[in-house]
């Protein structure tokens, strides 16, 4: 197993565990318990924020390199392009964004932009969603 792959497992399974904390933590916010979603939301936002730099050191520290020691055969469901760098363009598609749209949420929430909040929310859940399906699909 590479490490790249190991790696990519990781993720995969932590994000599918912290997707059930993240609509917890909007559960909260729907019935008005916003000291604890403020609490949930903020250890979301730091894991996932710990994940992506874990992912920036293993490419430019450690030299992984993701779109040739990835191979399709070993995704667990493998549904999707043949081709590992056109998986991996898709996924981009919903994670960058997400990260974008992560940071412009939780900074609307603590500046108290309920407006800026709501629509941040909406569109991190869509690419948040987007991202897990395509790295479980994909990888
Ligand atoms: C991490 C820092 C966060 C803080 C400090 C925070 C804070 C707040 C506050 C103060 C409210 C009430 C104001 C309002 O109605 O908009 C709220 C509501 C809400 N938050 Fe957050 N939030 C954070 C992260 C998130 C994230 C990451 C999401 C979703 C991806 C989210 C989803 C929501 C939703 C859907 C509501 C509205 C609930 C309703 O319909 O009444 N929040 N949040």
């Amino acid at each position: 197993m590479s490490n790249e792959l190991i790696y990519v497992r990781f993720l995969q399974y932590s994000v599918l565990a912290l997707t059930v904390v993240l609509f917890w933590g909007i559960s909260l916010a729907k019935r008005g318990r916003l000291d604890k979603h403020r609490k949930v939301m903020t250890g979301v936002v730091a894991i996932t924020m710990v994940a992506v730099v874990g992912l920036l050191i293993s490419i430019f520290g450690m030299g992984c390199d993701y779109r040739h020691n990835l191979k399709a055969s070993q995704a667990i469901i493998n549904c999707g392009p043949a081709d590992m760098g056109t998986r991996l363009t898709i996924h981009r598609c919903f994670s960058s964004p997400l990260f974008v749209a992560l940071c412009v949420t939780t900074w609307a929430g603590y500046a108290k932009y309920p407006r800026v909040h709501r629509i941040g929310a909406r569109f991190s859940v869509l690419f948040w969603l987007g991202t897990l399906t395509t790295a479980w699909l994909f990888f």
